[in-house]
């Protein structure tokens, strides 16, 4: 079921006043009180992208590829609290065991990118290009999509990926057959293909509500990766102009993208890479160093705070944040932690069992090469 689907039919309710009045000291003890009296029953993860507020009280910390890896080892954890969006909180269901429950603190955590790759979009848009290709397709998902997605992706045979094994993703996609749909990121798409040595002549973008391929090139029967036309709203507003217009102030300026932003911006760019690659890159850099960072708001400000020595801003002035990432705040963090408090488990995230079996071949062909 799609986050927003689930929201109308699930979820009716509004946060009690109650945490709206309490102050942030008060919220924040009662947080470290809850989670004491838990122990190892409880675990935490909060993906880098969440707020200081949330992240303080995360027990691991990391990008969607790490939190995936280390919720499989939570074999103690009876209640997962997932500080992240909806298809983390799912991978995280599907990857643990039946007596372990996950919950996601606010429901309208969602992804928009992960929205726009439909299921029955996704079957139809697949009949076509059998129709069109053969049997030469392999599909292979970036795990920013639904539990759904994943699951069509695993029944034929693909892998999902994430920002930072796309490439080696990619590379074994082509072992197995001669074409591959890379859903739904666009852009993390073309950019690992490209980087694979690909030209863009070899790429076609499926338009999933048009239902047609765009495709420039002469012959679409010279296509080797079809992408599908998702992007993510939060990696789009970064473009070559902010690149420009630091490069002019600053020549010495290093920029350094998420793969997630435009073929344009990554080419104009010095380096790109996934979360974890900008964290590690931004650690390791000399000090007095300087950076224009293109990705989420928060994790920019994080990487400004915790790194004193280098000069670091946003690749665009206005910063960008991930407002469903953002969703994820005390109040509500609090009140999910208060309800298991009391023996209720609100907002839980439960992958029925038709779409466990085969999303989870699609996540372990990853894991087992990554
Ligand atoms: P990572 O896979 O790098 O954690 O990214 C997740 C995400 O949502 C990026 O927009
Ligand atoms: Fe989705 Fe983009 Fe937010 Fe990542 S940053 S969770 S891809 S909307």
């Amino acid at each position: 079921m799609e986050a927003l689907d689930f929201l109308e039919k699930e979820q009716t309710f509004t946060l009690p006043e109650r945490y709206s009045i309490l102050s942030e000291e008060e919220m924040r003890a009662r947080i470290i009180e809850i989670k004491e009296a838990f122990g190892d029953r409880l675990f935490m993860p909060g993906h880098h992208y969440q707020k200081d507020e949330v992240i303080d009280f995360a027990d691991a910390r990391g990008d969607s590829l790490k939190l995936a890896r280390i919720c499989t080892a939570m074999d103690e954890a009876e209640f997962i609290v997932f500080c992240g969006v909806h298809f983390m909180a799912e991978t995280a269901d599907m990857l643990t065991s039946d007596h372990q429950k996950v919950i996601l603190p606010d429901m309208r955590a969602g992804c928009s990118m992960a929205d726009m790759a439909d299921i029955d979009q996704t079957e139809q848009g697949w009949q076509t290009m059998q129709d069109t290709f053969g049997d030469t397709i392999l599909p292979l998902t970036y795990v920013n999509s639904t539990a759904a997605i994943k699951s069509f992706v695993g029944k034929n045979g693909g892998a999902t990926v994430t920002s930072s094994n796309a490439k080696k993703m990619l590379e074994w996609a082509f072992t197995q057959k001669e074409r591959i749909l890379f859903l739904p990121d666009q852009h993390l798409g073309r950019n690992t293909a490209f980087d694979l040595g690909l030209s863009l002549d070899e790429m076609a973008v499926w338009d999933p509500i048009g239902h047609r391929f765009e495709f420039e090139g002469e012959d679409l029967q010279d296509v080797k990766v079809i992408l599908w036309k998702g992007h993510c709203s939060v990696h789009e507003k970064f473009n070559i102009k902010h690149i420009e217009n630091l490069k002019k102030k600053d020549p010495e300026i290093t920029v350094l993208v998420h793969p997630e932003c435009t073929y344009d911006v990554v080419q104009a760019s010095d380096m790109d890479g996934s979360t974890s690659f900008i964290i590690d890159t931004i650690e390791n850099a000399p000090a007095g160093s300087k950076w224009a960072i293109g990705t989420e708001m928060n994790l920019v400000n994080r990487l400004i705070k915790e790194n004193p020595d280098k000069e670091i801003v946003s690749l665009n002035p206005f910063l960008c944040p991930c407002l469903t990432m953002n969703r994820i705040d005390l109040p509500h963090l609090l009140w999910s932690l208060e309800m298991l408090e009391k023996g209720e488990v609100v907002n839980q995230i439960k992958v029925p069992e038709e779409i466990r079996e085969h999303a989870v071949l699609a996540l372990n062909r990853m894991l087992e090469r990554s």
